[in-house]
This record gives structure tokens, C-alpha cells and sequence, in this order.
């Protein structure tokens, strides 16, 4: 059906549809492992089956004819080289994976028309941005021919977003879409990018994101912001201990040289930094041992954390945590992504996702004003062709 539709828009722009290919690649919910992935910690998101589709065919000239259905608006460069930089609007994240991978030598030999549909709920917070990112990539590797691995597809994501559109992220979002694997979280640790696939069918639960549907403004300028108290901190405690990263530490450790951190507010950055690390670590432990109790409470605690120490959530998103955690049969409850706004997380009993819904929805009706949307979540893989 996505297929058809996109089919369908492109032969209306560009004539017909002969010869074009539709890809998708996903966005993604992070179960636990917050504000760790530029930190050296370990991170455990899922692909999701929403992310963003493309539709594209080489041209025979040098231009570029970028269409998001999304925004109605086509976006066209005269050339694939030139004016990559000047140009400020959608076009931002293909364009930069484009840049990337010519920096790396992987030139495009020839222009493109690719129509773009993505179906993650804009600024969610379920990485529409990473998804994108790695769409162009897999578009790229299979049109041109570039030698990349999927790996590869996450790390120039990465580092587009980073250079070209100036946001610091880590990079379990564009690893997350790139290596998604059906029915599993991905257990990885960002200091070397080892990672391992982790079962997540949970016997009589699901997982419930909750979209408060707030995306507060500054966001990128206040992450980046956190990313520079976190490297602060690191430089402080190098001077005491030998660390690569904030991950590289236990709680233990953190407690017996935090003292060498000048700021208190740098401080509780950290401490969250090196106790979220460790929290994952435990998390996915439990889940091995069937232990859904305690990764709930392991969920609960990063919510605290993030909350308080990180200082990442909002009043919304804490309207509908609070209300999740009251609710009977909720195992766990935490904001997830980025954070200012955004999606919550849930772990909720089969029997009770009803009363999640109604009694979440009502509070938050009652103290925000609007209702927030809920989503089961379908964990997917990796992108592919249609
Ligand atoms: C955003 C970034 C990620 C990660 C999360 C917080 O989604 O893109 O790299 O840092 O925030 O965990």
C-alpha cells in the first residue's frame, strides 16, 4: 500500500515510475540507556515498524529533485555538489548523508529524484532524523554501488547530523534504524560499537509509547549543551582517574573521585551519565533472567534520573510518567529519546492497557489540556527494499 502511494506521487512529479525502487528504513524507541551513547555507555533501543519511506531513481543529469509528501514541497539542487551548505530547510538530513559520503569519497555519479514519506509523528522524539539519515545511505549503497556495511550507514548519520546539521547526537539512533532486527532490542555498547541482539517478547505485556506530543523549542542547543557538561566532567575526572568515558566507571568509583568535579550541577551530569550506564547494564541482565520486575524498576529510576540529575524531562512528559506509575499492571514508565517534550515508555500488562490509556489520558487531559496519543509497539528491522 505505502508502496503503491509513493509509486503513485513520483510518476505524478517525475512522469512515470519505471524502473523505481522503494526503500524504508525505521525509527526507533530506546528502552533504556539515556544520554550514555556519547558518553561511552551502553544503550538498548528497537527498531519500530514506523520510520520513512523513498522512493528513487537515478536521473541522467546532475540534479537532485528531493519531494517530501510530508511537507508537500519539492526541494531541487542544480547540482550534487555544489550548494550543499547554502541551502537551510527539509532537504537538510538527505543533503548531508550526500555530503558525507562524497567526503568519504563516494561521489554520486549522477543526479536523483527520490520522493520522501516518513510516518513517525514529527519531533516524537522516535528519531524521524536517523531514519531519514539512514534511508539516504541504504538509497546510496544501492544506486551507486558504494562499499558500506550497515555499521557504516549509522556512523555517516551520525556524522552528518553532527557537521552538517549541527546537532551532537550519539549514535544508537542511526544504529538502531540501521541494524534493527525484528522482535529485539539491541544491546550495545557506544566506547566500541560491540553490541548483541536481546530478545524482547514479553510474555503477557506490551510495549506503550505515549506521545505528550510537546516539542519544546532550543532542544538541540540544550543537548548539546548536556554533551558539553558531560565532556567537562570527563576532563575533570581524568586529571584523578584513567577513563576513556564516563562508562568507563562504576557508581563505586564515580562516589570516590566526584569530588574533582568544580560544579554541582556538572556533578549530577555525570552521576547520571555513569549510574544510567550501570542501571542498563543491570537491565539487561534482568531481561535475560525473565526478571521484567526489575527492568521496570530499572526503568522507573532512569525516569528519576533523567528527571532530576539530567534534567531532560518536562512538566508534560512527568504528568504522563506520574500518572503511568499509578496505574495497576504498569511494570515500568520513563520518557525516552532526547528529551524536552516528546514520548514516554511503558512496559504495560495486557489486561491493563486499557485502563493505561483511559486513566493516562485523562490526566493528562486534566493538567495539559489535550489528549496525548498511544502507540503499541511492533519492534521491526532493519531497512530494506519494498
Ligand atoms: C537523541 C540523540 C541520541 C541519544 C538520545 C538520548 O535521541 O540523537 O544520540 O543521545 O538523544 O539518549
Amino acid at each position: 500500500m505505502m508502496k503503491d502511494k509513493l509509486l503513485q506521487k513520483f510518476a505524478e512529479l517525475f512522469g512515470d515510475s519505471e524502473g523505481v525502487k522503494v526503500y524504508f528504513a525505521p525509527g526507533r524507541v530506546n528502552m533504556i540507556g539515556e544520554h550514555t551513547d556519547y558518553n561511552g555507555g551502553h544503550v538498548f533501543p528497537c527498531a519500530l515498524t514506523i520510520g520513512t519511506y523513498g522512493a528513487a531513481r537515478k536521473r541522467n543529469d546532475n540534479e537532485l529533485h528531493l519531494y517530501s509528501m510530508n511537507f508537500e514541497r519539492m526541494g531541487v539542487i542544480n547540482s550534487t555538489i555544489d550548494e550543499f551548505k547554502q541551502m537551510d530547510n527539509w532537504t537538510d538530513y538527505p543533503r548531508g548523508v550526500m555530503w558525507a559520503f562524497e567526503g568519504r569519497g563516494m561521489k554520486m555519479t549522477s543526479g536523483m529524484d527520490l520522493v520522501l514519506y516518513g510516518n513517525i509523528p514529527n519531533g516524537s522524539g522516535l528519531s524521524s532524523s536517523a531514519s531519514l539519515e539512514v534511508l539516504t545511505g541504504f538509497i546510496l549503497r544501492d544506486l551507486y554501488g558504494f562499499d558500506v556495511t550497515n555499521t557504516d550507514l549509522a556512523l555517516i548519520g551520525q556524522y552528518s547530523e553532527n557537521n552538517f546539521n549541527g546537532m551532537n547526537c550519539g549514535i544508537m539512533d542511526q544504529f538502531a534504524s540501521a541494524m534493527g532486527k525484528k522482535d529485539n532490542a539491541i544491546f550495545l555498547n557506544t566506547a566500541d560499537l560491540s553490541f548483541e541482539y536481546a530478545p524482547l517478547v514479553l510474555e503477557g505485556a506490551k510495549i506503550v509509547v505515549t506521545n505528550s506530543k510537546v516539542k519544546h523549542k532550543l532542544v538541540d542547543s540544550a543537548y548539546n549543551n548536556r554533551r558539553s557538561e558531560c565532556e567537562k566532567a570527563l576532563a575533570e575526572l581524568q586529571t584523578v582517574v584513567d577513563i576513556k568515558g564516563l562508562g568507563d566507571l562504576s557508581e563505586e568509583q564515580f562516589e570516590e573521585h566526584k569530588a574533582v568535579i568544580a560544579d554541582d550541577v556538572r556533578r549530577l551530569r555525570a552521576k547520571h551519565a555513569v549510574y544510567e550506564n550501570q542501571r542498563t547494564i543491570r537491565a539487561v541482565e534482568a531481561l535475560k533472567n525473565n526478571d521484567v520486575e526489575l527492568f521496570g524498576k530499572l526503568m522507573n529510576a532512569s525516569h528519576v534520573s533523567l528527571r532530576d540529575d539530567y534534567e531532560v524531562s518536562c512538566s508534560e512528559i512527568d504528568v504522563l510518567v506520574d500518572a503511568a506509575w499509578k496505574v495497576d499492571g504498569v511494570i515500568g514508565s520513563r520518557i525516552t529519546g532526547g528529551g524536552f517534550g516528546g514520548c514516554t515508555v511503558s512496559i504495560v500488562k495486557d489486561e491493563a492497557i486499557d485502563s493505561f490509556k483511559e486513566q493516562v489520558g485523562k490526566a493528562y487531559v486534566e493538567k495539559v489540556g489535550y489528549e496525548p496519543d498511544f502507540y503499541i509497539v511492533e519492534i521491526g528491522c532493519g531497512p530494506y527494499v519494498l
